[in-house]
């Protein structure tokens, strides 16, 4: 018997690229990701080809949903830069503040605030915004297991408590965090052709590569497929109208995180770290990287700080305490706040339902909103007040 991945090719043969070749003999897709009825890969071509190549897209992936006992599938088209070097080495600069010289807040306001790629005038030569969101903000570390996902999803809700539309996209696609730290079970529906409809919890549109992949799947994604996931999350997604999409990224600072860096339109980064000084050389490497494609750092947090015994209350600076404020006065970003290593923190998150949302008038949802409005002041985004419902006789 075929296997999926077979029968996807064969139908795939069927379908010819703008030069008339069948498709799997362009060379021009990536691995096929074919596992429990879904089905995703990507289609990588020239930058200026991308138009003539939309059909065959669309007619790839309708030809695979077509197959028997194929649930989804997800077809994305890549557009790569050729000449003057990979998008990762070779970063395209963006118009606002060069690297260092503006203030987080002054960078952010330089930048067009206008909601999708409308804008105001010229465009700048970074990737185009998505409409009705504002501003893209990337929690991210150098280093893994620092807390990054534990800081985005509780940033995402306090942000929310703090009057802002918000949504959270898990970017993590090696590892994606939010269907646990949501408890998320259920698949996102299609809103119509290639488009999902986010799932929303605590009033927040949600987006994890998580809720469409089985947790035992191999995450073998490879550099297209990952950045053709991250940008059919983040562009072919039912986002509304949002004040402010968090993006919890995958850690490190290597050319994969470049590059996304790089491609979402990001107008700032918050950078998570652990007091110790092994985690703020890490620290150091994520600002460089966001400094590196211009998008402003918003500040560091310093997350595990100080612990707290769960039993007697004491404080004990296990890895030190304060690294992260001297570390952001040192390189002159601003610094957010601090969380303790608190027992609440992780179990709340395991039991999916962050500490901002379950414990709302806790010691931890205030360090959390505290942080979350020096996050909005270095964005300087206003909640918009929400729309009238008129409910017609
Ligand atoms: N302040 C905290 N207090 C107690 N536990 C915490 C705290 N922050 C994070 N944790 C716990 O530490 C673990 C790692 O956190 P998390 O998954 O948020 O890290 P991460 O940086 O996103 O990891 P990865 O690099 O794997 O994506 C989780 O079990 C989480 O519940
Ligand atoms: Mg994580």
């Amino acid at each position: 018997m075929a296997s999926l991945k077979d029968e996807v090719l064969a139908k795939l043969a069927a379908i010819a690229a703008p030069d008339g070749r069948p498709l799997p003999a362009t060379g021009k897709l990536s691995e096929i990701v074919a596992s429990d009825g879904k089905v995703f890969f990507s289609i990588t071509v020239d930058a200026a080809q991308v138009r003539t190549w939309e059909h065959v897209r669309a007619s790839a992936e309708r030809a695979v949903r077509s197959i028997p006992g194929v649930q989804s599938a997800m077809v994305a088209l890549t557009g790569e830069r050729t000449g003057g070097g990979g998008a990762a080495s070779a970063p395209p600069p963006r118009p606002a503040a060069a690297p260092g010289a503006a203030r987080p807040a002054q960078a952010a306001a330089a930048r067009p605030h206008g909601h999708g790629p409308q804008g105001h005038g010229p465009q700048p030569a970074g990737p185009a915004g998505i409409p009705g969101v504002g501003a893209i903000i990337a929690v991210a570390s150098g280093k893994g297991g620092v807390g990054k996902s534990t800081v985005a999803i509780n940033l995402a809700l306090a942000l929310h408590d703090l009057g802002l539309k918000v949504g959270v996209l898990d970017a993590d696609i090696y590892g994606p965090s939010l269907p646990k730290l949501l408890a998320i079970k259920e698949r996102p529906q299609t809103a119509g052709g290639t488009r999902l409809k986010p799932i929303v919890r605590h009033g927040m549109p949600v987006m994890s590569i998580g809720f469409l992949v089985e947790e035992e799947t191999p995450m073998i994604w490879r550099g297209p497929m990952v950045m053709s996931a991250l940008t059919q999350m983040l562009r072919e997604v039912d986002w509304g109208n949002l004040d402010v999409l968090v993006v919890d990224m995958p850690p490190g600072t290597g050319d994969a995180q470049l590059t996304m860096a790089q491609q979402v339109p990001l107008k700032g980064a918050v950078i998570v770290s652990t007091p110790q000084d092994l985690a703020l050389i890490d620290a150091r490497r994520g600002i460089a990287m966001f400094r590196r494609v211009n998008v402003p750092v918003l500040g560091i947090v310093e997350n595990m700080s100080t612990f707290i015994c769960p039993h007697c209350g004491t404080r004990s600076d296990i890895f030190g305490h304060g690294g992260a404020r001297h570390e952001a006065e040192r390189l002159g970003v601003p610094f957010l706040g601090e969380m303790p290593l608190a027992l609440e923190i992780r179990e709340k998150s395991d039991a999916g339902s962050p500490v901002v949302a379950s414990a709302p008038d806790g010691a931890h949802a205030q360090a959390f909103r505290t942080i979350a409005a020096r996050v909005r002041e270095g964005l300087q985004v206003e909640s918009r007040p929400a729309p009238k419902i008129v409910i017609e006789a």
